[in-house]
Parts: structure tokens; C-alpha cells; sequence
């Protein structure tokens, strides 16, 4: 196994397989949407399958999908089964808004995979139409209802937004006392793709204040351990089924324990989810680099990670910010 350069192992990657999105999400891009790469500009699966065995060579063991939204990229599905064949990676799972999931929830079941992380921001079908700037609510509850139904691990994000879906909260919430789901609330990050004003300074919704209106609304919030690596800190509630969570993405640092690795759409590799790329893997592969290069140069940049990236950008000035869309940046 590969550690960095401040003992952190390598364990999980983040294949962003497309930059392109199917909704319009405030928090992640304008509405006109952003510039989408060129067809030839995206990694092939096959360039993604060679990378990522070699990864897998170096320690990793799960790889989450992620865009864009996923499914909008044609043969996702036989993609998946071939990742699934790659010698050391354990576990697949993707990070979906839902829309175009449901169809392939048999085949995601029958390839093993065991969890789906599923974007949904409110159960009320205006504020969704408002948020997403598409009217596609109903096709992610039947993705929900659909993974449940197959028994993959299911877990709900949802972004806290001041003054758009505070009323959302709890709804949201609530499903975990009859659904065994976990709910997670994440504090909006400004990677919007300057969709409107970054992030303000001090955010209105916290990790604490959320916690205090679902504790305040629904009983206590038991805390659970979490697993070196986890974004969320989890809780559960007396009574409830499923477990909620919270992902301070905004006021703290997982940088501690980040075991990741990024590769975007592109074929730029990201040691954090801050940094801008830090190694153009595309060009190496069409260059014609050989294995031993590529895993010299992958190795190499992960002995290099930044101790703490979130830091380094929370003391840029403001116009030095990354504001790029998450769509772009892969989540
Ligand atoms: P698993 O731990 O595999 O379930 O994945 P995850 O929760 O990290 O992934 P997901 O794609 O569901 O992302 C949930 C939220 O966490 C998104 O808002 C991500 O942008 C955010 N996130 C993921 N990784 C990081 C990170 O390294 N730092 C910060 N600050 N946020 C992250
Ligand atoms: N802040 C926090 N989370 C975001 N996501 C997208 N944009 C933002 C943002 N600006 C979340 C989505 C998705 C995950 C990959 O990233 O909800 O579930
Ligand atoms: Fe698409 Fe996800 Fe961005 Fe929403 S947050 S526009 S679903 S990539």
C-alpha cells in the first residue's frame, strides 16, 4: 500500500467519467450550465480501466463514480462490470442525482454494488423544479424507492441552503424513521461554477446549527464512530431506522485522514479535492507513456499531497478562490 507524505494511505478514487449534468443544481453551476468538454477531451473508459489498475496496483480499493451526473454518459453500466474485474478493487459505488438511475438498478444489483450516494435536496416537487432548474423529482424518488427495493445501502445529499430549502430539513429527515437510508445535510461549499455569490464568509447553516434544528425538532442525535477517511459524522435518533449525517465540507477539515485520490472528466489527476491538477494523465497516455512511467508520476504526486488543502484555499484572497462547478471538479 501506498502512504503520502503524511502517512495517509491511498484507498479510493473519484472517476468524474463526465463533466456534463442532466440538472442544474444552484449550488454547482449557472443556469445557462457550464462549458462541457469536448468528446475527444474526456478520458475513454479504456484509458479510465488502464488507470485505474494501475491504482489499484498501488493500494486503491473503492472507486465511486461520480461527474457530471454519471448515467448521462453512454455504457456506464458494462463500464461498471469491467472496473468490477480489475484485480484489488473491492468496492464500486457512484454518486448519482438519481434521474436516469432507476432502469439500471437490476444490473447495478446484480454487479455487487452496495452503496449509491443519491443527491436530493428536498421532497417537495416546486422546490425541487427551483433548485434543479429541471421538474424531475418523481424520477429520483423511484431511483430511491427502487435501490431500496433491491437492497442497496442508500445515502441521501442534501445541501443546506440559506433561504431555499431550510423547510426541507426535516422532511428529509424524517425518512429515516421508516427507511433504512442514511440522511446526510452537507454545508454548501462555493464550487457553483459562478452561479451566484460564493459562500459568505460565515455560513448561515453550520454543522452545529443543523444539528441543533434536527436535534431541537426530532430528539436527541446520538453520535456513531466514524471510519478514518469519512466525510460525514453520523448520528442516530431513538426509534428511527436509518441514521443521519452531517458533512461539514465548509467549516472543517477532513484533510486529516483523506485517503483519496481525484481524476476528472479530463484526465487530471487531484490529490485534493482544492488543487487544480496537479498531472495531465491524459496527455502522458496519449504520448504513449508506458505503465511504469504512469505509475512513477501517479506515485510520485501522491507522495507530494498538500498536508492540508482546505486550509491553503480558506487563506487565499478572495478573487484567488477555485470557483469552479463541483460538476467539473467530480464532488
Ligand atoms: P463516501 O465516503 O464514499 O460515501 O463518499 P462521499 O460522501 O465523500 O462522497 P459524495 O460524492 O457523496 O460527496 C458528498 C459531499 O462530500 C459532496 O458535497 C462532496 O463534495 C463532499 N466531499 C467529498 N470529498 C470531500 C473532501 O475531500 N473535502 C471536502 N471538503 N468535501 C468533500
Ligand atoms: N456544496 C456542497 N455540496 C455540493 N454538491 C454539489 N455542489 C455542491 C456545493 N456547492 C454535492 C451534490 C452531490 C455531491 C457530489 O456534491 O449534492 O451529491
Ligand atoms: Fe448535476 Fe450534481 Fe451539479 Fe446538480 S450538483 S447540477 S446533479 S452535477
Amino acid at each position: 500500500m501506498l502512504f503520502d507524505n503524511h502517512g495517509r494511505p491511498l484507498e479510493y478514487l473519484r472517476l468524474a467519467v463526465t463533466d456534463r449534468c442532466n440538472l442544474r443544481c444552484f449550488y454547482c453551476m449557472p443556469e445557462e450550465g457550464i462549458k462541457y468538454l469536448l468528446k475527444q477531451e474526456l478520458l475513454t473508459y479504456e484509458e479510465m480501466l488502464r488507470l485505474t489498475g494501475l491504482l489499484a496496483g498501488l493500494g486503491v480499493r473503492k472507486v465511486r463514480l461520480t461527474g457530471g451526473e454519471p448515467f448521462v454518459r453512454r455504457d456506464l453500466v458494462p463500464f461498471m462490470n469491467r472496473l468490477s474485474q480489475i484485480s484489488g478493487i473491492e468496492e464500486i459505488s457512484l454518486t448519482t442525482n438519481g434521474v436516469l438511475t432507476a432502469p439500471h438498478v437490476p444490473e447495478l444489483a446484480r454487479l455487487g454494488v452496495r452503496t449509491v450516494n443519491l443527491s436530493l435536496d428536498t421532497l417537495d416537487r416546486a422546490r425541487f423544479a427551483s433548485i434543479t432548474r429541471r421538474d424531475e423529482l418523481p424520477r429520483v424518488l423511484e431511483t430511491l424507492y427502487a435501490l431500496l427495493e433491491v437492497g442497496i445501502r442508500v445515502k441521501i445529499n442534501a445541501v443546506v441552503m440559506d433561504g431555499q430549502n431550510i423547510e426541507d430539513l426535516l422532511p428529509l429527515a424524517e425518512l429515516t424513521r421508516e427507511l433504512p437510508v442514511e440522511v446526510r445535510f452537507i454545508e454548501e461549499m462555493p464550487f457553483n461554477g459562478g452561479s451566484h455569490e460564493a459562500t459568505p464568509a460565515t455560513l448561515p447553516w453550520n454543522h452545529h446549527r443543523i444539528r441543533q434544528h434536527l436535534a431541537l425538532n426530532l430528539g436527541e442525535l446520538t453520535p456513531v464512530a466514524t471510519h478514518p477517511g469519512d466525510t460525514a459524522s453520523h448520528y442516530t435518533v431513538a426509534g428511527h431506522q436509518g441514521r443521519l449525517g452531517i458533512i461539514a465540507a465548509y467549516s472543517r477539515t477532513f484533510c486529516g485522514t483523506c485517503n483519496r485520490l481525484r481524476l476528472t472528466a479530463e484526465g487530471g489527476l487531484k490529490t485534493c479535492l482544492y488543487d487544480q491538477g496537479v498531472l495531465d494523465l491524459r496527455a502522458m497516455l496519449r504520448g504513449g507513456a508506458p505503465d511504469d512511467e504512469l505509475v512513477a508520476a501517479l506515485s510520485h504526486a501522491f507522495r507530494n499531497r498538500a498536508a492540508n488543502g482546505f486550509e491553503a484555499e480558506s487563506q487565499r484572497p478572495l478573487h484567488q478562490l477555485n470557483f469552479e462547478s463541483m460538476s467539473t471538479i467530480g464532488g
